[in-house]
């Protein structure tokens, strides 16, 4: 080989280790205007620099996996934890990067002193305000959206019973809106859930709350389609877009905030392009519905993630595999974003 070719070689396979800067995810999707995200670990962030470099080169949006959730963020009752989040607000902004903010009201991740203590139903609303009031005013105006409530929908479609159904009632919903609205009136306030992107009861369920909170003239803005699947279940793109269509009919963005499609392990080949064909699935159904203004995976690469420890036997559910290299799925959904360009 003479000087030129290997030159040539050697430029070529950089480009294929990194993408250009106008080919990144990132950069692919503020040209398609929607944002590009993921969930970030932040004690990850704090000590792995290759997965600092990879979220900011390829995302534009960010959420906390566990930072923002009621028993991390407030581990006792007059004592609140914001060293995290400060952290990945911190790294978001250095690097031109949104924050969604994850999750003011959900029945998971509670700490002791809230589950045990029994509290009446004035004492409950109080410490639920107070609580999405401190965090939603410590980050006004930075961060620009928030997952308010999650999961409040059970899988036949009714109102999911929970801790603080029972304890407030069902207006709690409501509530938690207009609290994290009067904290910070330019952020998009979001309904959260899984289970409900395409069609059937759950997603029936959700819009009929969401609809609901509408007419009552709650602030809400958006839902958010989760989107955890594996290839057997994952929801068809058709109904997905169906799905987005009616929310946004309704004046609300439905955007895909949790995505990972989980794979048996070992996973191989044809799985993962059948993943890459997933991934690009609704990524196009959110691509061709106005109102959805943002994609987000719940991780972004394989060596870490949720996956594996709640659903044994399954993984590799990312964008980038265990060494940080692009999989099908990644050039799928770089593929689409291109393709959606003018
Ligand atoms: C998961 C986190 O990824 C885990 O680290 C944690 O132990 C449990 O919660 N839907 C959600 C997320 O809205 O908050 C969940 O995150 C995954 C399912």
């Amino acid at each position: 080989m003479d000087w030129r070719s290997l030159a040539t070689a050697a430029i070529f396979s950089c480009a294929l280790a990194l993408p250009a800067a106008a080919e990144t995810l990132r950069a692919l999707a503020q040209a398609a205007n929607i944002r590009i995200g993921a969930a970030v670990d932040i004690p990850t962030l704090n000590k792995d620099p290759a997965y600092a470099q990879l979220l900011a080169r390829e995302f534009n949006l960010l959420t906390p996996e566990n930072a923002l959730k009621f028993s991390v963020v407030h581990p006792q009752r007059d004592r609140y934890d914001f060293s995290q989040a400060d952290a990945l607000l911190a790294f978001a902004e250095a690097h031109h990067m949104q924050v969604n903010g994850h999750v003011l009201v959900w029945h998971q991740q509670l700490p002791d002193w809230l589950t045990q203590g029994h509290f009446s139903r004035d004492e409950l609303k109080d410490i639920l305000r107070e609580h999405i009031q401190t965090l939603v005013t410590r980050y006004r105006g930075r961060i620009a959206s928030w997952d308010v409530a999650a999961e409040a929908v059970a899988e036949d479609g009714r109102p999911r019973e929970t801790f603080w159904s029972r304890g407030i009632g069902a207006d709690y919903l409501a509530l938690a809106f207009r609290w994290a609205h009067e904290a910070d009136p330019q952020a998009r306030l979001r309904y959260n859930d899984y289970g409900g992107e395409g069609g059937g009861a759950k997603s029936d369920g959700i819009y009929d709350l969401v609809a609901d909170l509408r007419w009552q003239g709650v602030p809400i803005s958006s839902v958010g389609l989760q989107m955890h699947v594996a290839i057997a279940d994952a929801p068809r793109a058709a109904d997905v877009r169906a799905n987005m269509q009616r929310l946004a009919a309704l004046g609300l963005e439905p955007d895909i905030t949790e995505m990972d499609v989980m794979l048996k392990q070992p996973s191989n080949a044809a799985a993962l392009r059948a993943q890459a064909g997933v991934y690009r699935d609704m990524l196009q159904a959110c691509l061709a519905v106005a109102q959805c203004r943002s994609f987000s995976t719940w991780g972004a690469t394989d060596r870490y993630s949720w996956i594996p420890e709640f659903f044994p036997g399954q993984g590799t559910a990312l964008l980038f595999d265990e060494e940080y290299r692009p999989k099908p799925a990644y050039y799928s959904i770089r593929r689409a974003l291109k393709a959606s360009l003018p």
